[in-house]
């Protein structure tokens, strides 16, 4: 096992009725003027935004509330939200929604904490984050994990890149987690959801790491056993509280770093599906599903006996040489993201058949020119990179 540091501070209450208490926590973190940040009007129609609200009102609190952040969270908004946010001195971030308000409010909190510093510059490591204001979390969909991650993803619309920044200063103050906020989601962005928080623990299996971690590993097993139970329980019937309360606990634990602890996260198909949503603004978790098998094919014979072990873990897969036994995982765990909804290749984001150039460009993109190499389970060079893309270009 190798060594580690786990951090992870964020307060989570979770259950029924949880976000009653929003107001109380906001008070004992020192809240007295909040940002309250939400979606595309989700939050709106449940009734959810303006409970908060009555909440926060009764408890004496001011509060300035902003609508519309977008999946992939766009930087115009963060910048609007850090001025209107500045202008009205709040001094909390309340993010109402799911990853993609829950990032939007990480990057406002850094921003109104850094008044001097663009964002961007920020975010692309130009400048150093050392300080942020307080934040922290409503969820409503099970999914992204930002509610407990050190990470947060942003798009800059102006530059076509969509970049993720982790930090331990990306870690929220709390996160109320009820499972029934997300039974109003349709069933595309519950399979979404559920594909993400597998490749949250699957993207941290698959690393350079040879060392033996065998509790690490059955978490991730038993992580990735649960949402495959869960999630077709919860396409069938989306107000089954405890398939969903099982899928929210392991969306937060997968992507805490809990499933990396003596390992550590390879993430090169997320980065590959960055690009693919900066480009055509595809959903996130489409676009990891559409990639990761042609991925594993292009890179299992780096280390065959541990794709052997996953295949064994989570499917029973035991006969047969490594080889064939890590292909047959990866062919049933593609069957498993079909039979969710989920997309294989690139043809079911609905960007239509990319051309060899267009290609060649993403590529060059996502690995700066051939100069940054993407991940560790193999490091992917450029021409790798073309290579996946072309393998799932179908
Ligand atoms: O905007 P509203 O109207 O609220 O609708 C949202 C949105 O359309 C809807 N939704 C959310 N809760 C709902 C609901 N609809 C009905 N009922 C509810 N209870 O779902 C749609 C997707 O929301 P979004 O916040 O975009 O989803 P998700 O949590 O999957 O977040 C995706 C974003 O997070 C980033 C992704 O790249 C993407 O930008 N990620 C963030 C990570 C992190 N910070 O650690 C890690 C992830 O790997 C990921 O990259
Ligand atoms: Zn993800």
């Amino acid at each position: 096992m190798q060594s580690f540091t786990y951090h992870c501070p964020t307060e989570i209450i979770f259950g029924r009725g949880a976000e009653n208490a929003v107001a109380d926590k906001l008070r004992t973190f020192g809240a007295s003027r909040v940002l309250i940040l939400y979606g595309g009007g989700s939050v709106e129609r449940s009734g959810l935004l303006s409970r908060i609200e009555k909440n926060l009102t009764s408890a004496g609190l001011a509060f300035l509330v902003m609508g519309g952040v977008c999946p992939n969270p766009r930087i115009s908004f963060v910048r609007e939200a850090i001025r209107e946010g500045s202008a009205a001195d709040v001094n909390f971030i309340l993010a109402v929604g799911g990853g993609s308000v829950i990032d939007t409010a990480k990057a406002v909190a850094h921003g109104i904490a850094n008044p001097n510093v663009d964002i961007w510059d920020i975010w692309t490591r130009k400048e150093e984050l050392t300080k942020t204001l307080p934040f922290g979390a409503v969820l409503t969909i099970p999914a992204a994990g930002s509610e407990t991650s050190d990470s947060a993803v942003l798009t800059n619309e102006d530059t076509g890149r969509k970049v993720g920044l982790n930090s331990p200063l990306n870690r929220a103050t709390f996160a109320f987690m009820n499972p029934e906020l997300a039974f109003t989601l349709p069933r595309e962005q519950i399979a979404a959801g559920a594909a993400d928080i597998m490749m949250h623990t699957m993207e941290r299996y698959f690393t350079s790491v040879k060392e033996p971690n065998i509790f690490t590993d059955r978490v991730a097993a038993q992580l990735i056993l649960t949402v495959m139970e869960v999630a077709p329980r919860l396409l069938v019937s989306r107000k089954d509280y405890e398939a969903m309360s099982e899928l929210m606990w392991c969306g937060s634990v997968s992507h805490s770093n809990f499933t990396e602890l003596g390992r550590m996260k390879d993430f090169s198909v997320h980065k590959l599906g960055h690009e693919l949503s900066a480009r055509y603004d595809s959903t996130h978790a489409m676009t990891l599903t559409a990639l990761w098998g042609s991925w594993a094919r292009h890179v299992y014979q780096d280390d065959a006996a541990r794709f052997a072990q996953f295949a064994g873990a989570i499917f029973g897969i035991d006969a047969g040489t490594d080889e064939e036994r890590a292909r047959a995982g990866i062919r049933k765990m593609e069957e498993f993201f079909v039979s969710i909804g989920m997309p294989t290749s690139l043809a079911g984001l609905g960007i239509g058949e990319l051309t060899k150039g267009t290609i060649e460009e993403i590529a060059r993109a996502a690995t700066a020119n051939d100069t940054v190499r993407l991940g560790n389970f193999r490091p992917l060079t450029c021409a790798d990179v073309v290579a996946i893309y072309e393998m799932a270009n179908h």
